[in-house]
């Protein structure tokens, strides 16, 4: 195994400690000299990139948010001419400006490497072939698995997302061993494999890495027993790379190291910033330590975890995420993400994994309703009970009350890539 992997993933702490250090004062001076924002922002905390002696100087300096980015929109992040950069991405962003992100060529180097050492991690070896379903465009999963996979020495599938039924084809002939795509959308393909009369679990497949939104132990549970495979969770956001941050790993399964000789972690509390020890849970922070077009510093990612220490790799894991602050839903006072939800509902018997949460609002208080759907041939008793069970599961378990639907078997809208798990109609008139 150790034969396998890569220089950085054989340092031991002291080593990997000191290199950090030094790839963080340069970024921090890199950061300072070449992007206005950082300049601006260090010169109000009243600092300079040489007031960085030690890892835990980091705390000192100022947060980066999605809103800087957008106030910078397009290019005023970049640290480089932009004759230098080589690729941009863009997240779509619901509301607003696109967050844009660029790469020089060593960026991307780097970012190859990671997502290749994620692969690998995974499971994945060289000579394997991998589908590659997450979408390709701005959103960097398709681009991002796709030059991973190549540098890991493995055939690429680029199918990209949608086209469910022609994925299922593909998969049938050309008998990949590795699938990347969200979660959700594995879901969805499972229908299909189904409706095609296909038994999923006679695939060529043998691991799934899904990410790009946050999934359960429990959906864990259900891909990897309806597939056949090994199911692992990678790590990404657009504004410190992409795909390929930090990888489960297949061996233990037990959270996702960070690959941190490239992005320095940090958990913070959400509401003071103050920076919290290992293992308790917080905001996810992140700065870049190699990148050259657009190094972030304490960038705010809004995604809730914990750090623990390392096990299968040297560098710390980040626990599956519980959720990003924008998803918590705070009904009568009580705080909910919808993890928590699709914790009840893959436990409750008679209920498929397809559930969707609605808000609405009557007169002045906030209403969720689950929308999940029965499985195939339940009863009706059984979906009565179903609907009981998931609500009262929820009293218990979260401390509050919501209506429960149960609904046919393809009912539901169906996920094609980052699923759309909360659908708000507070704000339609005579909801
Ligand atoms: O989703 C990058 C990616 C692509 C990661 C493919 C993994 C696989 P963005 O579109 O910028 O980038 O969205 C980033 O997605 O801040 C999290 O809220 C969420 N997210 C990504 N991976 C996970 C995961 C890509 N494994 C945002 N678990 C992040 C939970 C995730 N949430």
């Amino acid at each position: 195994m150790t034969a396998l992997l890569d220089a950085a993933e054989r340092m031991d702490r002291e080593e990997l400690r000191a290199l950090q250090l030094e790839r963080l004062r340069t970024t921090l001076h890199h950061a300072y000299t070449r992007v206005g924002h950082y300049r601006a922002a260090f010169d109000r905390a009243g600092l300079r990139p040489q007031d960085c002696r030690s890892l835990a100087d980091l705390a000192r300096f100022p947060f980066t948010t999605k809103a800087d980015l957008r106030d910078n929109y397009p290019f005023g992040m970049f640290a480089v001419p932009e004759e230098q950069v080589r690729r941009i991405h863009a997240s779509s962003g619901t509301t607003g400006r696109p967050t844009v992100v660029g790469y020089t060529e060593k960026d991307l180097d780097t970012w190859a490497d990671v997502v290749a050492r994620s692969i690998r991690a995974a499971g994945g070896r060289p000579g394997q072939k991998v589908h590659v379903a997450y979408g390709y465009g701005l959103f960097t999963g398709g681009l991002g698995a796709h030059y991973g996979a190549e540098r890991l020495g493995c055939t690429v599938i680029p199918a990209s997302g949608g086209m469910t039924a022609r994925q299922v084809q593909l998969i049938q002939d050309f008998r990949p061993e590795i699938i990347m795509v969200t979660p959700s959308y594995m879901l969805t393909l499972l229908d299909e494999f189904e409706r095609q009369g296909v038994d999923p679990r006679t695939t060529s497949l043998k691991v799934g890495i899904f990410g790009a939104e946050p999934w359960t132990q429990e959906m864990r549970r259900e891909i990897e027993e309806r597939f056949a495979i090994d199911a692992v969770d990678i790590y990404g956001l657009s504004e410190v790379m992409g795909p390929g941050v930090a990888q489960e790993c297949v061996e233990t399964k037990d959270g996702l190291h960070i690959w941190e000789d490239h992005f320095y972690p940090e958990v913070v509390d959400p509401f003071t910033g103050e920076v919290l020890p290992e293992g308790e849970e917080g905001e996810l922070v992140f700065t870049s330590l190699t990148k050259e077009a657009m190094p972030v510093i304490r960038y705010r990612t809004r995604d809730l975890t914990r750090l623990l220490p390392g096990t299968a790799r040297v560098f710390r894991r980040m626990e599956k995420v519980t959720g990003r602050s924008d998803d918590l839903v705070i009904l009568r006072g009580v705080n909910l993400f919808p993890t928590q939800i699709e914790e009840i509902v893959l436990r409750t018997p008679g209920v498929s994994p397809h559930f969707q949460l609605r808000l609405t609002r009557q007169g002045r208080l906030d209403v969720l309703t689950v929308r999940a759907e029965a499985r195939a041939g339940a009863t009706q008793e059984q979906r009565a009970a179903a609907a009981a069970s998931v609500a009262a599961a929820v009293k218990d378990g979260i401390g509050v009350s919501v209506g429960v639907e149960i609904l046919d078997p393809g009912t539901l809208e169906r996920s094609v890539g980052k699923f759309r798990r909360i659908v708000d109609e507070r704000d339609r008139p005579g909801s």
